[in-house]
């Protein structure tokens, strides 16, 4: 078995971060073409489907499939969708199951979801329902997806004009994180991962937050160990409380205005990237942090500072009506009361925060400045 490095160097630690992993059938590199290939062979499928988007296609298709030679050519079927988060949608999904359909995939048959979270999300979603489901694998291609979407058996699609709306959790046979796909990653996209890397640095681990703000978001500053660390603080709280009665809440950090945030841009036609949209979420949820959970003010503001200056606002009035009936929407909330994850100190998260309205539109409105 290959020995994973991580930043931290104490052996109980790495064990117990290895052991989360596992448990969670998350492997790296050429460990997850060998547990794929022990996946693929211990059962006999009678067809493989690779889900892909036009940007996997042509970057992530050939070099996944040169490295996976147990798969007969003659089983695989590719399904290719247009890129971006409006493939998250219930069109989509119907055609989606269409297409399945229509190539004669069954109940032996696996899913192969190669692509960013949008990919993970939709794929995971359409392969737990399609004949009450039917099993499915992640290769995630986005670092947004790496350490964030395809662990923690999330699957779903966007509704009525919330992100998420409507989905279910099941479990991916295993997930392969193979770094070297995010060579033709754009740098938008990596900042977008990136965020994800930095929210679970806030809420769970302040030195990881730390190291990643001073090496920046850039490819060159990125290895499979920080992927890794980031990976298992999710996996450590996801194997804690999977269907989110609990702590698993603290992983949603910055999503409440993101969200928010992230739908009424695309409402928009502003349309950023769902890590953006979270950074953007974090800076007015740490500002709130201070105000209802006591975080130290300079520290919020100093982490609020570090934030800015790889995610700015759009310009771009925000019309408060609308912003508020996407907050009011937001999954967490409970009994028509708002409830916020936030920062009681530097890598300590709490959930279930009531606050109102009025607070996070005028922290709102003082970031946006
Ligand atoms: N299920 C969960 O727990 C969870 C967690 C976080 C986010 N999400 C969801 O994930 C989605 C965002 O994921 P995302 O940022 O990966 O979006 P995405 O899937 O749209 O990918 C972003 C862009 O990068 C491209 N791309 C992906 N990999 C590439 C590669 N290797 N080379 C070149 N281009 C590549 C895609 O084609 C797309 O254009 C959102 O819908 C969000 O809600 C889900």
């Amino acid at each position: 078995m290959r020995i994973l490095i991580t930043l931290l160097t104490s052996p109980a630690y790495l064990c117990s971060m290895i052991f989360e992993l596992k448990q969670l059938a998350v492997f790296f590199e050429e460990e997850s073409l060998q547990h794929l290939e022990q996946v693929y062979t211990q059962k006999d499928y009678s067809k493989v489907a690779i889900l892909c988007d036009s940007n996997t296609h042509e970057h992530c298709l050939a070099d996944f499939l040169a490295d996976c030679p147990f798969l007969p050519g003659d089983q695989i079927e590719i399904l290719e969708l247009e890129p971006g988060e409006d493939t998250k949608s219930i069109e989509v999904l119907a055609q989606l199951w269409d297409a399945m359909g229509a190539l004669a995939l069954d109940r032996n048959s696996l899913v192969i979801n190669l692509g960013g979270g949008v990919i993970c999300d939709l794929g995971g979603f359409a392969a737990s329902t399609f004949m009450r489901g039917i099993d499915f694998v992640n290769f995630p291609t986005s670092l947004l997806a790496m350490v964030d979407a395809s662990v923690g058996s999330k699957t779903g699609i966007n509704f009525g004009g919330y992100k998420n709306r409507i989905g279910l959790f099941a479990d991916p046979l295993m997930v392969g994180i193979i770094p070297d796909f995010l060579q033709s990653l754009p740098a938008d996209e990596l900042a977008s991962g990136w965020a994800e890397m930095l929210k679970h640095g806030l809420i769970a681990d302040f030195n990881h937050y730390q190291d990643l703000i001073r090496r920046k978001p850039k490819s060159e500053s990125l290895n499979k160990e920080l992927i890794e660390h980031s990976v298992s603080l999710k996996a450590e709280v996801v194997k804690e409380d999977k269907q989110e009665g609990g702590r698993r809440k603290i992983l949603n950090f910055g999503h409440s205005v993101g969200h928010a945030l992230e739908s009424y841009y695309h409402q928009a036609g502003m349309a950023i990237s769902h890590g953006h949209a979270v950074a953007l979420g974090m800076q007015v949820e740490l500002a709130l942090s201070a105000t209802y959970a006591g975080l130290d003010s300079q520290e919020a503001s100093s982490m609020i500072a570090a934030l800015k200056q790889f995610y700015a606002f759009p310009k771009v009035e925000i019309e408060a009506e609308v912003f508020h009936q996407l907050l009011a929407g937001d999954k967490k909330n409970s009994g028509g009361q708002l409830r916020l994850v936030l920062l009681a100190e530097p890598g300590k998260a709490v959930y279930d925060v009531e606050v109102p309205a009025e607070s996070i539109w005028s922290s709102l409105q003082d970031q946006q400045q």
